[in-house]
Formats: C-alpha cells, structure tokens, sequence
C-alpha cells in the first residue's frame, strides 16, 4: 500500500511526474473529469484548514469522486478517546483514501501503518505537510519555468514551519538551490532539517535574521506564518509575531522577477498591499494546490499494490524510552511502541516525529 507521509516518500522522478499530470489536468481537465468515479476520499482533519482540506475534497469532486469526512477533534469519536490506529482501520473500511490533518507529529504515519488504504499526510503539528510542498513545486514550475538553479529565501518560523522543512526536502534533489534561512534565531531552522537534508545533500546555504538583506538575491521568496498555535510559551509568541512584514518598500530591492510564496493563512507578515504585485504568486499557489492534489489522489489510488518506501528501515532500535517531544503521536497514544533511528550525526531521533532521543 502506498501512503504519501513525507515528501522524501516520493523519488524525484514521481515529483516530476506529479507536476506532469498537474500540468495535463489543467490543460484537459475533461480527461479527469470520471477517473474517480466509484471512490470515496474521507478527510480527517484533527486540526482546522481551509486550503488543505477544501482544495482536496474540490480535487476529489472534480475526478468524479466522492468525499466523507470531518473538519474538527471533537466531531469525531476521538473525542472520546479513540486512537489514531483505530480510526484508519475503521476509516478503510468505508472510503478509498484518506488525507489526514493532526496536531500531534507522526500521526499520519500511525494512521498509514494501521490504515488498508492509502493515507495522505495532510500536515502533522510542526513536522511536515508535503501536500502544501506539491503545491509549492508546481507554482515554482509554473512562475519561474525551473526547479534548478534558484536561490530561495525561507522567511518567519522556519522551527515549527512544517512547510518548510518539506519544501527543503523536495528542493535538496534538484541541481544548483541555494537556500536563504531567514528567521529570529528562537526558530531558526531545527537540526534534523539542518543535518539530515541540507548538509547531507550538501546544498548551498546561509543563515540571516535579516530579510532586508537577504531579498535582492532571491529567485523565489517563501514567506510564512508566526504560528499562534506552535508555542507554549504565549510570551514569546507575542514577541516574535511581527518579526517580519513584507511590503511593498521592502520590495523595491527585489528581482523583478521574484516571486513570492506564502502556504497561507498569513496574518500580517504580508501586507495586503503586495497582493497587487505582479511577483506575488501566493493566490495562484493555493489553486495549484488542487491540481497537485488531483493528481496526488490518481497516483496512489493507482498504485494500490505498490510498496511503500518506508522510513523504518536498517538501524532501528525498538526502546522502552519514550519520546520525549509533548507534541509527538507517542505522547498521547501510549501503546506505540517507541522507535528511534539513527540520523546524519550518529544521534538517535523518534521516527513519528524526529526529535532527539534524550
Ligand atoms: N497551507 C495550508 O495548509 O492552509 P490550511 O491550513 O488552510 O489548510
């Protein structure tokens, strides 16, 4: 069974013939307009969204499918206490698919081990969200022409910033990406990104607070969101939240021909007087995001029986340590069994959610 968890679960020629299909949908969509007639996608969503979970069900609908689902916790029995691993069993039971929302880091891929149908990581708390990197992809695609030879600026929370991590991840295996790391040093890139993707696949990088600074340089610039809901520190959030606003002055040093990303929602880090600017692309990013998703929900209803690449592998250690991350799946579904793999450095980090072993 093939699930999409994490954005490395896909080789570099499947991104490529993901944006293919995504570029062939937009050209005929006739074509797709019955390739899932019959099927059933459920969107579980522990966590809210608007994008996400409305581009998917749109995605569904328009592929002739149909959608079942919930938007919220606490219009599910997980209310009551019923565990991640139990719900993907009985969601296989009544849909084809599913795409999974959830605060907790790696829940998704409980969902995937439990589940008999594939399951779309539809971002996990402050882990990754690779759906969000598919629809980052095709937008470079279709504004720069190119996924080579780009310097891209990464701005705001680039610690709790799922999109980011992913984004990295799917850009470490194309030629010539410089990445410029913009963030208050409280969330500066975490060390599992920083060690296991942009120095293993040894990509040109470099660290800044500055996004005055780093903007003359950028092909493409990634903003994001100080998120509210990422810190347990209340304080700290507050102080942090107006890091970094993007507006038209700060553009004027900009290359004419960058264009500016944002997953959205935004709250102030781009003000609404950019939306006018022929570089800003974060609109246009949120339709592509159907399409890839289209796509997406093709490819995995059609490869029911290929194997999944798996992230548990060689250099496992079953432990009775638990994890120690408050926001990983362990924490709240106590009967996993806690497993650890060792990452670029020789460290042993949670496979769910890839925090340090203490
Ligand atoms: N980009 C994104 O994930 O948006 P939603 O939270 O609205 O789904």
């Amino acid at each position: 069974m093939r699930s999409l968890i994490d954005i490395t679960d896909f080789t570099t020629a499947e991104l490529d013939e993901l944006i293919s299909v995504a570029l062939d949908i937009i050209a005929r969509p006739d074509e797709y307009a019955n390739k899932c007639r019959g099927k059933k996608l459920a969107t579980l969503f522990f966590e809210p969204s608007t994008r996400t979970r409305l581009s998917f069900e749109a995605a569904m609908y328009e592929l002739g499918g149909n959608v079942i689902g919930f938007s919220e916790a606490s219009s599910s029995s997980a209310a009551k206490g019923e565990s991640v691993a139990d719900t993907a069993k009985i969601i296989s039971q009544y849909a084809d698919i599913i795409a999974m929302r959830h605060p907790k880091e790696g829940a998704p891929y409980v969902a995937a081990k439990n589940a008999t149908i594939p399951v779309i990581n539809a971002g996990d708390g402050g882990h990754c969200h690779p759906t969000q990197t598919l629809a980052d992809l095709l937008t470079i695609v279709r504004e720069k022409g190119r996924l080579n030879n780009l310097t891209v600026g990464m701005c705001g929370d680039l610690k709790y910033g799922r999109t980011v991590h992913s984004l990295i991840a799917a850009l470490a295996r194309y030629e010539n990406i410089n990445v410029v790391l913009i963030s208050p040093d409280e969330l500066r890139i975490p060390d599992y990104v920083k060690d296991d993707i942009i120095v293993k696949n040894k990509m040109s990088y470099s660290e800044t607070a500055s996004l005055e600074e780093a903007i003359p340089s950028l092909d493409v610039l990634y903003m994001t969101r100080i998120q509210r809901e990422r810190f347990a520190d209340k304080d700290e959030y507050e102080r942090l939240k107006d890091s970094y606003v993007l507006t038209p002055e700060k553009l004027t040093t900009a290359k004419e021909d960058m264009c500016i990303l944002h997953p959205l929602p935004r709250v102030n880090e781009i003000s609404v007087r950019v939306d006018e600017d022929k570089r800003a692309s974060y609109f246009r990013q949120a339709l592509n995001g159907k399409y890839m998703r289209m796509a997406l929900i093709l490819k995995l209803l059609g490869e029911a029986n290929t194997p999944k690449e798996q992230r548990e592998g060689e250099g496992l250690v079953y432990d009775e340590i638990k994890c120690e991350n408050p926001r990983c799946i362990t924490s709240t579904e106590q009967e996993l069994t806690h497993i650890f793999r060792k990452d670029g450095n020789g460290e042993m980090r949670c496979i769910y959610c890839e925090a340090l072993k203490k």
